[in-house]
């Protein structure tokens, strides 16, 4: 017997070190990468197109497929804009990133239940024959989660994912042995407030944010002929250090010092920042990106990006169809043609005027409940998120009964509203009257034929 222990001791270290597949595959634990895009339509394109990308990306680097779960609505090769059917690129002169994507969750599946549940390995979707993720004590995960965001939420098509059960999810599969570690990896306007305050450093969870709690992201690699923007800043600069280093050497800690150190970029001569943000367990920063990437070698590896990135055009998130209509009314010559950006650029601002006049006439319809502040700082100020049971039944009752969410991704920018007048309430019957009067209002004034597209 012992000779036989030895004999097999000697065969394994003589078959030197196990290529990264086969010992992701060990005793060491397995390792699972989600990649979650929940935003669809042509203008949302980058959201799409990053998620497809860090998919190429890990499979170039080793994770099996069997290891990997997409979501993503699937719309935008299929566009009727897209100048090339098929094809979707997330950097200029790029090379297709749409291609054997899997689709696991597409379309109407792509929503936050789905998304919490493949996380946790939930029994009824994959008695109903869905993937998730199978996961056991000793297995690392790896979560890319992409899409418009704002204070406490991220945008899933018509509902949101509530930053409670986002953090609720990652401590019940703590609780449950789901993972030994766990690196997530937000990309979201103000996503930094989806795991400030509420993520614990125990429970062996590492968050990387694109933002911080009150800061937009920004678009990149913009396109007036295209109408749209190819990727996004954050995700960007993650992969142009993810394709630049050795993942088997370069650390968490270091990626994240990269992104500060490209925290201010410069567009016609004008400076913009963002700011990751990193939050739950610091410790395993100190990981490499290969323990939850894959560390195979791969030609993607080593490339580096050739883009010429001096004329590139970054764009809020929030404001990509301002921003290109106003691009095109600058560039067209054809008066008509000019003509018809123009009205559609003042329905897309009255639109949001209408949106501001509703929440105005809202604010003041409740304001016996807020004796000790002005509307104009419930409306223009941004206070701390304490009282987030009261902030989340405005903020659905808002799109459930005021402005359908993917209809008016505006509402997002207007959140804060919700925020400020829940920070005044003294307690939940004031809350109630707050969400009753809300529901109430929508009902009596919204012209449903305005209340549409307002983006
Ligand atoms: C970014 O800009 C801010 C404000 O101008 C400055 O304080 C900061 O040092 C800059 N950061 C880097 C990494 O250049
Ligand atoms: C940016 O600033 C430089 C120097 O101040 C100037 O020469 C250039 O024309 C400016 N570019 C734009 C796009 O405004
Ligand atoms: C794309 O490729 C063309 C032709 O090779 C080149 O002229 C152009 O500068 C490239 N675009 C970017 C943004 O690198």
């Amino acid at each position: 017997m012992k000779v036989l222990l030895l004999l097999l001791a000697f065969v394994s270290a003589y078959n030197a070190l196990p290529a990264f597949d086969e010992l992701s595959q060990e005793g060491e634990g397995k390792t699972w990468v989600v990649l979650c895009a929940s935003a669809n339509t042509w203008m949302n394109y980058g959201i799409q197109s990053d998620v497809y990308h860090s998919y190429q990306l890990v499979r170039s680097h080793g994770i099996p497929d069997d290891n990997i779960i997409v979501m993503h609505y699937d719309d935008i090769a299929t566009d009727k804009q897209n100048p090339t059917p098929g094809v979707v690129i997330n950097e200029p002169n790029g090379t297709n990133v749409y291609e054997g994507v899997p689709k696991h969750y597409t379309g109407k599946d792509v929503t936050p239940q789905n998304f919490l549940g493949v996380l946790k390995g939930d029994d009824k979707l994959a008695k109903l024959g869905k993937k998730v993720v199978n996961s056991g004590p000793n297995d690392r995960i790896f979560v890319y989660l992409m899409d418009h965001g704002a204070e406490g939420v991220v945008m899933f098509m018509d509902t949101f994912l509530h930053a409670e059960d986002l953090n609720n999810a990652l401590k019940e599969m703590h609780t449950n042995k789901r993972y030994s570690q766990l690196v997530f990896y937000l990309e979201a306007c103000e996503s930094g407030s989806m795991f400030d305050k509420l993520l614990p450093t125990d429970i062996n969870v590492y968050a990387v944010t694109a933002t911080k709690p009150k800061e937009l992201g920004w678009f990149y690699y913009c396109d007036t002929k295209l109408s749209t923007c190819l990727g996004t800043y954050f995700a960007a600069m993650w992969f142009d250090d993810w394709r630049a280093n050795d993942p088997n050497v370069e650390k968490f800690q270091q990626e994240y010092e990269f992104f500060d150190k490209h925290q201010n970029f410069t567009m016609y001569n004008q400076s913009y920042s963002q700011h990751a943000q990193q939050y739950g367990d610091l410790s395993l920063s100190k990981l490499t990106l290969a323990q939850f990437l894959g560390g195979k070698k791969s030609p993607e590896m080593t490339r580096t990006s050739n883009i010429n990135r001096e004329n590139i055009q970054f764009v809020s998130k929030r404001e990509v169809a301002v921003y290109m209509l106003q691009k095109k009314i600058e560039e067209t010559q054809d008066i008509t043609t000019k003509l018809g950006y123009v009205k559609e650029l003042e329905a897309l601002l009255n639109g949001r005027l209408y949106m501001d006049n509703v929440l105005y006439e809202y604010v003041n319809s409740i304001q016996h409940l807020m004796p000790n502040i002005a509307t104009n700082a419930i409306l223009h100020t941004k206070q701390e998120l304490n009282n987030r049971h009261c902030y989340r039944r405005l903020a659905d009752s808002f799109i459930e009964h005021c402005f359908t969410l993917n209809e008016n991704p505006y509402v997002l920018s207007k959140l804060h509203i919700f925020v400020n007048i829940c920070e005044q309430m003294r307690d939940s019957s004031d809350a109630d009257i707050a969400v009753n009067r809300l529901i109430q209002y929508c009902h009596q004034n919204i012209d449903r034929n305005i209340a549409t597209n307002i983006q």
